[in-house]
C-alpha cells in the first residue's frame, strides 16, 4: 500500500477539520482522527470528554468503533490531528492492533503539518493481539 503525498494531506485535512468538532470543555485539547479503510471508507473522530473525566474518549477510538460498527475491520491508516502533533496514547494503540499491526499512523499538528509517519507495529511493539487468545 503506497499512499501519495496528496492522499496523506487529505486525510490529516479531514481530521484536522473533524478536530473542530471536539468536545473537550476540561481539557481544551482538541484531538481529531480520520480513518481510512482498506475498502476506501472514511471515518472520521473526535474525543468526547465528560463530566467523570475517566469517561472520556479519544479520537482514534471513536473512529476505529465508528468504522467497526459498520462492519469494517481492516484499516489502512489513520491520521491523528492535536495542536502540538501528539502521540496516540496506549489504549488507542491498543486499539488499532486488534485490527492490525501494519495499518499507517500519520501524527499532524494543528497546522495540518505531518509530523511523523509511523505504524502500529512501532507504536506499539510485542502487541497482544487476537493471535495470542489461540492455542
Ligand atoms: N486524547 C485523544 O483524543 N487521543 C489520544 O491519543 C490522546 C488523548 C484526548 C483525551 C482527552 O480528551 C484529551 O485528549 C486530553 O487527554
Amino acid at each position: 500500500m503506497t499512499l501519495t503525498e496528496q492522499e496523506k494531506q487529505s486525510l490529516i485535512d479531514l481530521a484536522n477539520e473533524a478536530r473542530r468538532r471536539a468536545y473537550a470543555p476540561y481539557s481544551h485539547y482538541a484531538v481529531g482522527a480520520a480513518l481510512r479503510t482498506k475498502s476506501g471508507r472514511l471515518y472520521t473522530g473526535v474525543n468526547v470528554e465528560n463530566a467523570a473525566y475517566p469517561t472520556t474518549i479519544c479520537a482514534e477510538r471513536v473512529a476505529v468503533f465508528k468504522a467497526v460498527s459498520e462492519g469494517e475491520h481492516e484499516f489502512e491508516v489513520i491520521a491523528v490531528v492535536t495542536d502540538n502533533g501528539g502521540s496516540p496514547c496506549g489504549s488507542c494503540r491498543q486499539v488499532l492492533a486488534e485490527f492490525g499491526l501494519d495499518t499507517l499512523v500519520l501524527i499532524a499538528d494543528g497546522r495540518g503539518r505531518l509530523i511523523k509517519q509511523t505504524s502500529v507495529k512501532e507504536l506499539l511493539p510485542e502487541a497482544f493481539t487476537p493471535k495470542d487468545l489461540k492455542i
